[in-house]
């Protein structure tokens, strides 16, 4: 028996084809089919009732006149039972269970089967995108974490996907480092250069520091910089150097924090790249009627929300030229949508950013909408994918204790650190070097599984101790489920997913058992709903679920049995636990262990 992957899509379609069957009007019935609560079965749909009653007829009589009616593959899946008032209960036959177990024995099948929703798309993720010149800080955690995860999934399932860290990189602060710059050196050259040798970035962060206060208590230093600023501007080989170099000696230490994280980006075009890209876009938006001039400046009224119109109480248009004539971020935010459309032929663009951009985003995003309409291009898909801040345990902003921003590096360092603690407790016995490699796997990853496991859109607390835990929905609980499960082939010396330990195996029979081919079945559905949403959490409740229902079987069953069809049958649950958890980790941005 062949079944297809997504068994819910399935059934949904086979629904579909029955009420054409039935005569139904296809316009006004919209099935849904869902994951059941156990009680119901696997899948439950409803529209049945919701169909009825618009059309006046009885509810069970139009849902029985659907089962007669329904295709027989979807019959050779599932018994079908009518529930209530009229709700379709699938429940999968366990033939079909075994059939998807087998179709998806390895991680090429699985990726094959699992890469269709987006196959033929091209998806710019733009994350990460710190400023330059600045250590990445915690506040810069969660858009590296969920944007790896979110493009990640969106490859899973099919799409090319380009990494895009849209650094920030152009603007007037760099006019004052170089002022700091020049200053230090004047002062004393060895000494800057040292500096600059040991902690590059740390060096050019106090160099702003000094830049910045500086310029703000003394008007000629703050004249000073900006001249900096406009030499920069005006391609000044000396200033370009400097500028360069900060560029380079950033990008270098977010590098450092991106290789603990998995993360490797295709491209970083920050906003300097779109800089002789910005006077096109004026023009063209002028040209087109988009935007205006206002004030000296070039903005973007939008009338019908009353929150960006031109009649709004206090109007508040989208800026995208300042007065002075200078680029913003806006600015280089529109021609960078161009670009994504021209250069990168993207049908989508998703901005992994805190949501207290939102306006921003709001007003981008009607703006292109409108610029592309009228200049009959065709408009990518735009999503600000915003999430919440990192809260301490007070419930205020996580920083640290005398007030400051937490730096990435040292939050991270701590998390292995933490885990090591954890580590030497439970597997002291363990080389002291394979240790270290786990305390660093379990501890990054408890700091990425925090966070993805919460709904993004909202504010999450970082607490350590729930954090790196073996108990819980947390990294370590699962990387200990895989570690397990690596454990039992070990000891059997069979490798998860040889066919040959799978071979004659016997239907699945006891209640746990089944109750784990079903969870199993639903990684369809948890990837589909997490592609769908842009929502890791989706993914990580599933992961929690799989590990549970696998830890429920393994309670009660003994895999190293005698029979060779129950082992075989029970060897194959094992290999596809660990295939699915080992693959949703990895779609979450977490490395797996076989030991632990
Ligand atoms: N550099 C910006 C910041 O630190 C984030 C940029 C996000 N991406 C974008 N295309 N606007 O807030």
């Amino acid at each position: 028996m062949s079944v297809p992957f997504h068994l819910a899509a399935a059934l949904d379609a086979g629904l579909k084809q029955a009420a054409a069957a039935a005569g139904f009007d296809a316009a006004r019935f919209a099935p849904e089919v869902r994951v059941a609560a156990p009680q119901h079965g696997d899948f439950q749909a409803n529209g049945v009732l919701a169909y009825a009653k618009q059309t006046k007829q009885n509810p069970r009589a139009a849902a029985q006149a659907l089962v007669a009616a329904l295709p027989p593959e979807v019959v050779a899946l599932a018994e079908v039972e009518i529930a209530g008032p009229g709700f379709l209960n699938f429940t999968l036959r366990p033939a079909a269970l075994e059939a998807w177990l087998a179709a998806i024995g390895s991680p090429s099948t699985l990726a094959a089967a699992a890469g269709q929703a987006l196959a033929g798309q091209t998806w710019v993720v733009d994350y990460s995108s710190p400023n330059t010149a600045k250590q990445m800080h915690v506040g810069h955690l969660r858009s590296a974490v969920i944007g790896e995860a979110v493009a990640r999934i969106a490859a899973f399932a099919g799409a090319r996907v380009i990494r895009d860290n849209h650094i920030g990189d152009w603007g007037t602060s760099f006019g004052k480092i170089i002022w700091a710059y020049k200053q230090a050196l004047a002062a004393d050259r060895a000494a800057l250069e040292t500096a600059l040798a040991e902690a590059p970035l740390e060096e050019f962060e106090r160099l702003y520091k000094v830049g910045n206060s500086t310029a703000d208590a003394d008007p000629a230093v703050l004249d000073a910089s900006r001249a900096e600023l406009v030499k920069l501007q005006t391609g000044d080989a000396e200033n370009t150097a400097i500028w360069r170099r900060i560029g380079e000696v950033s990008v270098a230490a977010f590098q450092k924090i991106y290789d603990l994280l998995g993360i490797r980006f295709d491209h970083t075009l920050g906003e300097s790249f779109y800089n002789d890209k910005v006077a096109s876009v004026y023009a063209g938006l002028v040209a087109c009627g988009v935007a205006e001039e206002s004030q000296g400046a070039l903005v973007v009224f939008h009338d019908e929300n009353p929150r960006y119109s031109r009649h709004a109480e206090r109007p508040n248009p989208f800026i995208v030229r300042k007065a002075d004539g200078a680029a913003n971020y806006a600015s280089t935010d529109l021609a960078t949508i161009l670009y994504r459309a021209e250069h990168f032929h993207a049908d989508a663009a998703l901005y992994v950013v805190d949501k207290r951009q939102g306006d921003h985003f709001e007003q981008l995003f009607l703006t292109a909408e409108k610029w592309f309409a009228r200049t009959g291009r065709p408009l990518l898909r735009l999503e600000h994918l915003g999430f919440g801040t990192v809260l301490g345990e007070d419930g205020r902003p996580l920083k640290t204790r005398n007030g400051e921003n937490i730096k990435l590096k040292d939050l991270l360092a701590e998390a292995v650190e933490r885990a090591r603690r954890l580590v030497d407790e439970k597997s002291g016995e363990l080389p002291a070097e394979e240790r270290a490699r786990i305390a660093e796997i379990v501890g990054i990853g408890s700091v990425q599984y925090a966070d993805l496991s919460q709904n993004r859109s909202s504010d999450y607390t970082f607490a350590w101790d729930k954090m790196i835990s073996l108990e819980g929905n947390t990294a370590a609980y699962l990387l200990y489920a895989v570690a397990r499960i690596h454990s039992i082939f070990r000891k059997l010396g069979v490798t998860p997913g040889d066919s040959a330990a799978e071979a004659g195996a016997s239907p699945l029979e006891t209640p746990t058992e089944l109750a784990l081919a079903r969870k199993l079945v639903q990684f369809a559905d948890a990837q589909a709903q997490c592609t769908g949403t842009l929502r890791p959490h989706v993914l990580c409740l599933y992961l929690y679920e799989l590990a549970g229902a696998f830890s429920a079987f393994y309670t009660v069953e003994k895999v190293a049995v005698e029979d060779p069809a129950v082992r075989a049958r029970r060897l194959r649950l094992c290999a596809r636990t660990v295939l699915l958890l080992e693959t949703a980790l990895g779609l979450l941005g977490l490395r797996t262990l076989v030991r632990m």
